[in-house]
C-alpha cells in the first residue's frame, strides 16, 4: 500500500489543505494528516482541537485518512509509522523557498525521505488558515474557506472567545 505523510500546523485546516489531500489521493492509497510543532508559531487551537477539526473535516474520504498528533521531528514520525513519502501544498512562489529549505533538511536528516510537493488548484491559492484566524476575528464567514462540516465549531469557538 502506497502511503504519505501530510505534515502541518493546521490552525486550524482549511479547504486549501482538503484540495492538497484529494490530489495527494490520487497519487497514494492512505495519507496520515499529522499535526507537528512549527517552533515558529503560536497556534490559537490546542492541539487536540486541531487535531478534532482535522477528523471531522476528514470523515467522509472513505477511511484513506487518518489524523494524529506527533510532538518531535518529522523525521522520526516517519521512522516511527515507516513511511518516507511527505506532501506539502503550494500555493504561490512565496511558499517553495521555505518548503524546499525543510525538504532538504528533512532529505539530509533521513535520506530515505522524499517530499512531493502539490500545487494547489487556483480557487485555494488564497486561501491561508492565518486569513480564516483572520477573517473569524473580525466576525466574519468563513464559508468556502474550511471544510463545511467545521464550519460552525470554528464560528461558535470565536464567539464564546468574544464574549
Ligand atoms: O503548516 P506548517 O507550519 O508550514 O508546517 C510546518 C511543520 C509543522 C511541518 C514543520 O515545522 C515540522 O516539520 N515541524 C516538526 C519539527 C521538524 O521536523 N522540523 C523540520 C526539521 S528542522
Amino acid at each position: 500500500m502506497r502511503k504519505a505523510i501530510f505534515p502541518g500546523t493546521f490552525d486550524p485546516i482549511t479547504l486549501g489543505h482538503i484540495d492538497v489531500i484529494n490530489r495527494a489521493l490520487n497519487i497514494f492509497d492512505e495519507i496520515v494528516v499529522a499535526v507537528l510543532v512549527n517552533i515558529k508559531k503560536t497556534p490559537i487551537y490546542s492541539a487536540q482541537q486541531r487535531l478534532k477539526f482535522i477528523q471531522k473535516a476528514t470523515r467522509d474520504l472513505e477511511g484513506r485518512v487518518y489524523a494524529m498528533l506527533w510532538e518531535g521531528l518529522l523525521v522520526d514520525l516517519c521512522d516511527h509509522l515507516g513511511i518516507f513519502n511527505i506532501i506539502k501544498g503550494l500555493r504561490f512562489t512565496s511558499d517553495y523557498e521555505y518548503e524546499t529549505q525543510m525538504a532538504l533538511v528533512n532529505r539530509k536528516l533521513n535520506p530515505k525521505i522524499e517530499t512531493l510537493f502539490l500545487v494547489s488548484a487556483p480557487e485555494f491559492a488564497l486561501v491561508s488558515s492565518s486569513m480564516v484566524r483572520e477573517i473569524l476575528y473580525h466576525g466574519g464567514r468563513i464559508d468556502g474557506f474550511v471544510p463545511k462540516q467545521i464550519v460552525k465549531d470554528l464560528t461558535t469557538w470565536h464567539k464564546l472567545k468574544r464574549n
